[in-house]
């Protein structure tokens, strides 16, 4: 998952090539690259690391080129170096490329055996050369529909080409790709959040789409090489979410706004007044749905797992959970009675994407539950409920996970009304206790500086184990989640209850085990599991609502945490987990915002 970005302009582009790329370092920092055309000849840099080296390397050697094309890097094919990153140039092409070509090879010794020299181990050059050779024989548009029939997987790409030295070219299939408009200049980038800082402007392409922007125009052709018109949409302004305001990084200040997240999406779909959820034209009826299946990936998942416990226990409606990798490739009977759901952040999570598309070939019911509403995900959906979080720009995930347990929430509580599994009373007590979380979530934010002591007994750790029953145990899941993309150190989220079925192997003296323990129907078994491990030297940090009748002597920490309904304490229940893979880290000098080897929005498979 890469970031892309082309202008066509009639003034120099580089500096706002490299001011669209740091936007777009959320979606991979491992090198970048420019390519420019000036003076008639195309003009390369390139560099390993984050997007300031190049700038560096740039002010030495300023571009006057008035087109161009950027890129940032999260490497699938070659490692991390100069001579990987893109742009990948010819003579005549230069090319840069988010997605993954899966037929490379064959195509690299066709290409090989006709003299062409290949520098990078990448599958991108092979479009480069491919585009090189098509050219000899055919004109520009012909040369790239015939470039794209032989690749097999999924790109966005932007070209631009020595001879025709005022265009920027721009394909789509799988990966995300959009165009914005500016004032005697046009622009192409993977996102909306790259265009933003240009226009408000853009049109998104879809998969099969071809583009052709000049300074002044901008020209959609569709895979049969037929002209299309495609519409334009205004984005919302939303400049003032995209700073870190006091904050040291983004996930700061990501998880310090959760309350805000709930009371907006509290706002959007209470109605106040009659204490109802509105679901707006709910695109199947409830008392309908047989089964339900939900989608996703990473803690959009974990976001899944949570609402199983709900919707089996509220809306008596069979669920079924999927990581999206493994739902796209099983053998599956459709069943148009079921509703399809799809969780996702960033709305363009590759296998999420597919996992959909292959639902929508089956004509089953879709509906998406993301934070970036003009997203692919979103677009394809028969039905869209958004997370209102706002731009999400720390790679790990928090106010969005917050976001899309609180709308699935919302979900399961309208279906149990509408299907009157549960009583109108309980409908709207239920609704007046959710109305008090987003307070009872800044309360739980003020545990911060007692997370900081307990992140210290992380430091010398060789591992970590997460514990938890029922609603607890997806929370588990996310705490160590975030403990491992952010800090690094291996962590295992499991069932309480399972652990002596091998686990508890692991637990040996000094190990840090974090056990979410609310007083509800499964306190009194987690409290049996949570000695056992103490018995066996386990370091327990205990999170719970209810610490008073517990023997906590052999406890190392007891974190206490707000009361609540028990079908709301999850949310509580993951602040100080978060809290705790942000201190970690911090206190490891990870990068907080752009950890190793990750990216925000995974658009590869
Ligand atoms: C979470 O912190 C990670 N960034 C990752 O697991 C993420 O949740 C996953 O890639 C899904 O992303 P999405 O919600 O944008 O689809």
């Amino acid at each position: 998952m890469c970031g892309i970005i082309g202008i066509a302009s009639n003034k120099p582009v580089s500096s706002n090539i490299i001011q669209s790329l740091k936007r777009l370092e959320y979606r991979g920092y491992d090198s970048a690259g420019i390519a420019t055309i000036g003076n008639g000849e195309i003009y390369e840099k390139k560099c390993i690391g984050r997007v300031d080296n190049l700038e560096k390397v740039l002010f030495k050697n300023p571009s006057k080129g008035i087109l161009g094309i950027g890129h940032v890097r999260w490497a699938t094919h070659g490692v991390p170096s100069q001579v990987n990153a893109h742009p990948h140039s010819s003579e005549q092409v230069s090319v840069v490329h988010n997605g993954i070509i899966e037929n490379s090879n064959d195509l690299k010794k066709d290409l090989e055996n006709k003299g062409y020299k290949f520098k990078s181990q990448t599958d991108t050059e092979v479009i480069t050369f491919l585009l090189t050779d098509l050219l000899k024989d055919f004109d520009i548009l012909n040369a790239i529909h015939k470039t794209l029939e032989k690749l097999h997987g999924s790109f966005a790409l932007g070209i631009i080409f020595k001879k025709f030295n005022n265009i920027v070219v721009g394909a789509r299939r799988g990966s995300p790709l959009a165009v914005g408009y500016g004032h005697e200049e046009n622009y192409l980038g993977s996102d909306s959040y790259a265009l933003k800082s240009m226009t408000n402007k853009i049109t998104y392409l879809d998969d099969g789409d071809i583009c052709v922007l000049s300074n002044n125009k901008v020209e959609f052709y569709n895979s049969k090489n037929i002209k299309i018109n495609k519409e334009v949409l205004t984005l919302s302004d939303d400049k003032h979410i995209t700073d870190k305001g006091d904050h040291k990084d983004f996930m700061s200040k990501e998880i310090n706004e959760q309350h805000v997240t709930a009371q907006t999406c509290i706002k959007e779909y209470v109605d106040q007044l009659r204490q109802d959820i509105n679901l707006y034209h709910f695109p199947i009826e409830p008392k309908d749905i047989t089964k339900i299946i939900l989608i996703g990936c990473g803690t959009a998942y974990h976001a899944c797992v949570t609402a199983k416990y709900w919707f089996e226990e509220l809306t008596n409606i069979p669920v079924e959970i999927d990581i999206a990798s493994e739902f796209r490739y099983r053998k599956l009977k459709f069943d148009n009675k079921n509703l399809y759901v799809f969780v996702s952040q960033s709305g363009e999570t590759a296998d999420t994407y597919a996992a959909l598309d292959l639902c929508k070939k089956n004509n089953v019911k879709t509906c998406a539950i993301v934070n970036v509403v003009e997203s692919s995900i979103a677009r394809t959906s028969d039905f869209v409920l958004p997370i209102h979080a706002g731009p999400e720009i720390g790679v790990a995930s928090t106010k969005a996970f917050i976001g899309q347990m609180l709308v699935l929430y919302l979900l399961v509580l309208k279906m149990s009304e509408v299907r009157k599994e549960i009583s109108q009373t309980d409908y709207v007590n239920k609704i007046s206790e959710l109305k008090k979380l987003p307070s009872l979530i800044k309360d739980v934010l003020k545990c911060q500086d007692q997370v900081q002591v307990i992140a210290k007994d992380f430091l010398k750790a060789k591992g970590a184990m997460f514990l938890g029953r029922g609603l607890s145990f997806p929370i588990a899941l996310e705490g160590a989640l975030k403990l491992k993309e952010l800090s690094y150190l291996h962590a295992e989220g499991y069932p309480a209850g399972e652990m002596k079925h091998g686990p508890l192997a692991l637990i040996e003296e000094g190990l840090p085990v974090v056990v979410l323990a609310p007083k509800d129907k499964y306190f009194e078994k987690t409290i049996s599991n949570m000695q056992e491990v103490i018995a066996r030297g386990g370091k327990v940090i205990l999170i719970t609502n209810e610490s008073t009748n517990i023997i906590s002597e052999n406890v190392r920490f007891t974190l206490e945490i707000p009361k609540t309904d028990d079908y709301l304490t999850p949310f509580l229940m993951t602040i100080p987990l978060q809290l705790l893979a942000y201190h970690v880290a911090s206190l490891k000098n990870c990068d907080i915002d752009k950890p190793r080897n990750l990216a925000k929005s995974v658009t590869v498979e």
